[in-house]
């Protein structure tokens, strides 16, 4: 590692999830399924569901506020938004700027980023790159959907799979030898066709057809992507423990992807690991996309799980297909 650059740490995380909650037994009165079905095959048993008036940036807006207070910093200090999110309050402008006008962060540029459930992670490589080269001090990354909304809630396949929340961390820079240890990002773009909104876009705008097609709702190959998350995450958590000459039993804590308790047992598995050291939030949450990764890590924090100096890793896969990882010693 080039020891000009700058070590870059969490300084601060928070989340916000809607207070409605949805079971599987409420989903069996609106499609045809059943609470044993969902609970077997993903983990699931009820998830968080935003209201009509709330969007993104408002589930983000509070998350970030508390992971501002936890840094000690003011939105003033902030160089840089960067909101994951494959549900944004409107096509443009970005829902970062919607976040960046809230938290009256004036001092900082804003953009959203597109990488389904690797999102957060992406963003986090992209804070770490600024902030350790000194072009940015204080950089916020919010992982945020509101899913409910793009969501066939006759869809059987996809409805009972997905939950709306928001997580966000501020980064900057830490003492040497701790933070962020490495970062690693991948994608796939010949699996495009198997996750996606297919209209809405300039491929094909919103039309009264698109619509009475229900093409501008969410589009999965449930066990193409199945396949991919299994191969993928194990492959991602080892590709980012070895940029950092560590190995799988350096791992003290993990944090991956909440979709599905399969996916997750099964890299654990190939990671060889307890899975007393993996952190799983899907049971209450279902999969938020973007803002898993930093709902689960503001959560196993606030549990304890992660002690100063631990090695964590975090890893995510999702639409595109990408995927990513991150080691960091706390
Ligand atoms: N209730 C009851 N039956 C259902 C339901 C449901 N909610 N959903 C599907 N089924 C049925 C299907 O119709 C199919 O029936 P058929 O065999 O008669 O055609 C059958 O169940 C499918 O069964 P399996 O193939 O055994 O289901 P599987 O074990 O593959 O589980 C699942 C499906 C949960 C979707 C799984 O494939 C999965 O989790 N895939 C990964 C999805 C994922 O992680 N997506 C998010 C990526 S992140 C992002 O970027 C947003």
């Amino acid at each position: 590692m080039n020891n000009n650059l700058r070590s870059v740490g969490i300084l601060g995380t928070g989340r916000c999830l809607p207070e409605k909650v949805v079971t599987n037994y409420d989903l069996e009165k609106i499609v045809d399924t059943s609470h044993d079905w969902v609970v077997s095959r993903t983990g699931i048993h009820s998830r968080r569901i935003a209201d009509d008036n709330t969007a993104t940036s408002d589930l983000s807006t509070e998350a970030a506020k508390i992971a501002l207070e936890r840094a000690n910093i003011t939105a003033e200090d902030l160089d840089l938004i960067i909101v994951a999110t494959i549900t944004p309050d409107m096509p443009f402008p970005s829902t970062a700027c919607i976040v960046q006008s809230n938290l009256g962060a004036k001092n900082a540029a804003a953009f959203d980023l597109s990488a389904a459930c690797s999102g957060f992670l992406y963003g986090i490589s992209i804070a770490d790159q600024f902030i350790k080269t000194g072009v940015y001090k204080n950089v916020l990354v919010i992982g945020a959907e509101t899913l409910s909304k793009i969501l066939n809630w006759n869809d059987r396949n996809t409805c009972v799979l997905f939950g709306d929340g928001a997580g966000a961390v501020v980064l900057g820079p830490t003492e040497e030898g701790s933070g962020i240890l490495s970062t690693h990002l991948g994608a796939d773009g010949n699996g495009a066709k198997f996750l996606n909104v297919p209209a809405g876009g300039s491929r094909m705008p919103s039309s009264v057809q698109t619509i009475e097609d229900n093409l501008h709702y969410i589009k999965m190959d449930g066990s193409e992507v199945f396949k991919f998350a299994v191969r993928v995450m194990g492959n991602a958590a080892k590709k980012a423990l070895e940029l950092c000459d560590l190995g799988v039993e350096d791992i003290d804590y993990f944090v991956p992807h909440q979709a599905n308790t399969r996916i997750i047992s099964s890299a654990a598995k190939r990671l060889k690991l307890p899975l007393e050291k993996v952190y799983v939030n899907l049971d209450a949450y279902g999969n938020m996309s973007a803002a898993s990764i930093p709902v689960a890590l503001d959560e196993a924090l606030e549990k304890g799980k992660i002690k100063k100096g631990d090695n964590v890793v975090l890893v995510g896969f999702g639409g595109g297909l990408t995927w990513g990882s991150c080691v960091i010693k706390w």
